[in-house]
């Protein structure tokens, strides 16, 4: 699918490339300051967090005093009970490639909504050990949060709707959209 053949699905955008861009911008300043002279290894979450990851790292990577090392890992969970909210049972489909033991871990996904998701991640990581434990959210629903999870960076707080965009999909479409937009009712399939 095209842009094109997105936008008679799409109600309205709901953050504009400019905008992620520049709030991608604020979180690597804060995480470049907070790992300045320290070795980074951030952890994608797959699908969903690829955009911001990569666009995250690369701002980071622009901080003259920023971290001393970047190194990325992905980990691809499914927590989807049926076609828009999370259940609580969450999978992982794909590790990390590599050990974690002892390492400054930055989790990045791209939306929180009940928790489950990173809840779950958290506490993962937290039984390999590492030296610090971080999560990164760029997206925040905190409207129906049922676990109580730290999240230390959050880039924006978008409406209670479903959204797509920018990494985020509905049955899989709509990831390579470049802003965050809200789907129109009929797009869902009943
Ligand atoms: P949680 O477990 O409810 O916090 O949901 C987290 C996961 O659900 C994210 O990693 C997303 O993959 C997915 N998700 C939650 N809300 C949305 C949405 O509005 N659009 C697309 N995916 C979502
Ligand atoms: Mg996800």
């Amino acid at each position: 699918m095209t842009l094109n053949a997105y936008e008679p699905t799409i109600e309205r955008t709901l953050a504009s490339r400019e905008e992620i861009a520049a709030t991608v911008a604020r979180l690597a300043d804060r995480i470049a300051a907070d790992y300045a002279g320290k070795p980074l290894l951030l952890i994608g979450v797959l699908k969903g967090a690829l955009h911001v990851s990569v666009d995250l790292a690369r701002e980071i990577s622009r901080r003259i005093d920023g971290p001393s090392e970047i190194r990325m890992e992905y980990i691809c969970v499914s927590s989807y009970g049926n076609a828009t909210r999370s259940s609580g049972e969450v999978r992982l489909l794909k590790d990390v490639d590599r050990e974690t033991a002892g390492q400054n871990v930055l989790i990045i996904e791209d939306i929180i909504d009940n928790g489950h998701t990173l809840a779950y991640l958290r506490d993962l990581f937290q039984r390999r050990n590492p030296a610090t434990l971080r999560s990164c959210v760029l997206f925040d629903k905190p409207y129906r949060r049922l676990v109580n999870v730290p999240v230390e960076y959050v880039g924006m707080t978008v409406p209670d709707e479903f959204v797509i965009g920018y990494g985020l999909d509905y049955q899989e479409l709509y990831r390579n959209l470049p802003y965050l937009a809200q789907l129109k009712a009929s797009a869902f399939s009943s």
